[in-house]
């Protein structure tokens, strides 16, 4: 883990238009900076950035952020990988603290295995290019199967010499320490002599998605030998397979321009089809897809074609990863390349324009191919064909995502057609496989969590005032969000003995009066901090928070004042004029108009005007407390419809009249806010 200390460094130095201007062009304007946006398609600009609040946003596609969701969406970095990148930018050493000795340990070995790897891709390529044998050998092989210069520079290929140690002479010379070179897989110990592993062997270098070498893939050149073709860097504390995926480091930023990922089997057809043009291809290993290598996929796109030759054993490697593909809401299309052929070969033998063509004419939709495949293998078979039935049903319960019930609607329609089955038949079949999912997610929830849902349950059953007109009246939620900007803003500012942010928390000791769930995690992440962090507590504490959601909440915050709704307008200049002069006018020109004709107020204007923290406050408590009147006015209003006796009934308008009281006395207070 980075430290606070070094994380606190590195956001003292952040210039956002320093690093987003290394990726957009930026013109100032004012006190802002307008580019086109990298988000979307523009002409105009529309891309904002405000080098005072330290944020972004598009008014067009409306992304906004800070400097390190910049990296994070634009460079697909995480938000550690983020930190790293701007220290290394400002020349900030990181400082590292780990919870145990065993993660330094980790660490300082993948630090090493890198630095290996590295060494050793440069060993390869020098030996490809500079020495007789590489040349000879490794290199008119590659030129033979079509491989351009320019494009074996760019993938790094390399050539490990045939003699017993030639790399491992190297690396021992260059005194790097023989556990680790054992561990990456590049040297081997036979009978206690350390020697080439990859002898006589292409070598290609993969990558992590910052171009970082994890690893190795290294080919046999000799056909008929007994010896695996492909040779690959063992698991080790870098190289985890199953999460990787070969060429990304290439292929990301076509992909995010295509919004599609083409995933082929082999190294040499992922260099292949970027040779000729067709750059957003990713390889797999020819196994099938892991869950992170479908997440690294939807990080970029959530468009995914297979591209595989129509030999039977990649297929079925390939539908193995289909159930997971989409509850990761990925739309999954399949091409098969003909006639024994694989992508490389392929695309090398009719041009990169047919090869696209080919694609685009033969994609077939996932789902309906397995079914086909899964059809003709049953073939009259009943018992088989119901089996049929039932896992393409439990296919389609995997797309369960709420914005994705058409894709499923559509599913089941056009599967109930292939199999001449009943469509509600087979709705009914889904929805029982979706039921089964949701009942076995629930009994795995841990104790607390499961009677936490209980009590929700049960307390969303016995509210039984008017939802719909409450909801109406608060639907934006925007009280609770101002609330949330001034916490955020002034809550590490010193009130009385305390902190602002204490002071404004005990006011709202009942949380219930917040529904927004941003809001919610934002207290109670602030509450963690005054306890952990007072002393740095600020809001980049948020705004730069590793959680994505805090962040970016934050970040939406601060882009305040909020739009304020036509809703919200009417709903709130009848209550009080308050709020309908804040959305309306800046907060000067407001001051000024409350305070004309009244002395007193004036006065108390007059010394506030300098700091409107109080305002800010004093207001973003009373909404809140209004919201709480009107609430309780709301509970008690739908009581009083109900059958009450005499004396409940006295009660009941007694609460009414004491909550319009109090209401007006709010209302009041919002209108001539009161000093203490
Ligand atoms: P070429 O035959 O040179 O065109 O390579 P290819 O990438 O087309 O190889 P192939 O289609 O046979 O295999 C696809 C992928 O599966 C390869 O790129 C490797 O990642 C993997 N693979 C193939 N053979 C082996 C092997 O013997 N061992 C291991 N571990 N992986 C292999
Ligand atoms: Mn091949």
């Amino acid at each position: 883990m980075i430290s606070q200390n070094t994380i606190q460094q590195i956001l003292g130095r952040i210039d956002i238009i320093d690093v987003v201007g290394g990726f957009v062009k930026l013109k100032k304007r004012g006190t802002n900076y307008l580019g086109l946006c990298p988000f979307h398609n523009e002409r105009t600009p529309s891309f904002t950035v405000s080098p005072s609040k330290e944020i972004y946003k598009c008014f067009g596609c409306g992304k906004s952020g800070n400097t390190i969701s910049f990296l994070m969406e634009h460079e697909k970095y995480s938000y550690v990988d983020s930190l790293r990148w701007l220290a290394n930018r400002y020349g900030i050493e990181i400082e590292e603290n780990f919870a145990t000795d065993e993660q330094r340990q980790q660490m300082q070995v993948a630090d090493s295995l890198y630095i290996i790897n590295n060494f050793a891709q440069q060993f390869f390529s020098k030996t490809l290019f500079e020495t007789e044998d590489g040349r000879n050998i490794g290199l008119s092989y590659l030129k033979e199967r079509g491989f351009r210069e320019d494009i074996i520079k760019k993938f790094q290929l390399g050539y490990n010499p045939e003699a017993r140690d030639s790399f491992t002479k190297a690396a021992i010379a260059a005194q790097y320490n023989t556990e680790l070179l054992l561990k990456t897989g590049l040297v081997a110990n036979r009978n206690d002599q350390l020697m080439d592993n990859y002898r006589g062997r292409i070598i290609f270098p993969v990558h992590n998605h910052s171009g970082k070498v994890l690893g190795f893939g290294a080919r046999i050149l000799k056909t008929n030998d007994k010896a695996p073709k492909y040779i690959n860097t063992p698991e080790n504390e870098i190289y985890v397979k199953s999460k990787i995926l070969y060429g990304s480091y290439f292929a990301r930023i076509a992909i995010d321009k295509a919004d599609e990922c083409l995933l082929v089997e082999g190294y040499t057809d992922v260099i292949s089809l970027h040779q000729s043009g067709i750059e957003n291809v990713v390889a797999s290993g020819g196994t099938s897809l892991t869950i992170d290598q479908l997440r690294l996929i939807r990080k970029y796109t959530n468009n995914l074609t297979i591209v595989y030759d129509g030999d039977a054993a990649g297929i079925k490697a390939a539908l193995r990863g289909l159930d997971l593909a989409l509850e990761e809401g990925l739309n999954v299309k399949l091409v098969l390349i003909p006639d024994k052929e694989d992508p490389d070969s392929y695309v090398n033998k009719v041009g990169a324009s047919a090869f696209n063509e080919f694609v685009r004419s033969n994609r077939k939709d996932f789902i309906l191919f397995q079914l086909e495949v899964a059809l003709k293998d049953a073939g009259s078979d009943s018992t088989k064909k119901s089996e049929v039935v039932n896992s393409i049903a439990e296919t389609i319960s995997k797309i369960n995502k709420a914005e994705d019930f058409t894709k499923q609607q559509d599913y089941i329609k056009q599967c109930s057609e292939i199999l001449k089955i009943d469509e509600g038949g087979l709705h009914a079949l889904v929805n029982k496989f979706i039921r089964n999912k949701i009942s076995t997610q629930e009994k795995a929830l841990p104790f607390e969590e499961a009677r936490s849902h209980e009590e929700n349950a049960q307390k969303a059953a016995a509210t039984d005032y008017d939802d719909a007109t409450f909801n109406l009246l608060f639907k934006d939620e925007l009280q609770e969000k101002e609330f949330a900007r001034v916490l955020l803003e002034h809550g590490n500012k010193k009130w009385n003995t305390g902190l602002v942010a204490e002071f404004m928390l005990d006011e709202i000791l009942d949380e219930g009066l917040f529904d927004n769930a941003d809001v919610l995690k934002l207290i109670s992440e602030y509450k963690k901090a005054l306890e952990k962090e007072r002393t740095i507590l600020n809001k980049n504490l948020f705004v730069y928070s590793d959680d994505p959601a805090i962040s970016s909440f934050a970040v939406s915050l601060l882009n305040f004042p909020y739009e304020a709704s036509e809703h919200w307008k009417r709903e709130f200049s009848s209550s009080t004029g308050y709020q309908k002069k804040l959305f309306e006018q800046s907060y000067e020109d407001f001051i000024r108009s409350v305070t004309v004709g009244n002395e007193n107020e004036l006065m108390t204007f007059l010394k506030m005007d300098e700091d409107k923290t109080h305002i800010e406050i004093e207001s973003a408590l009373n909404y809140l407390k209004l919201k709480k009147i009107k609430r309780m006015l709301l509970e008690n209003q739908v009581d009083l419809e109900k059958n009450h006796t005499h004396e409940e009934y006295r009660t009941l308008t007694q609460t009414h009249e004491h909550l319009k009281q109090m209401e007006r006395e709010i209302s009041g207070k919002l209108g001539a806010v009161i000093i203490k």
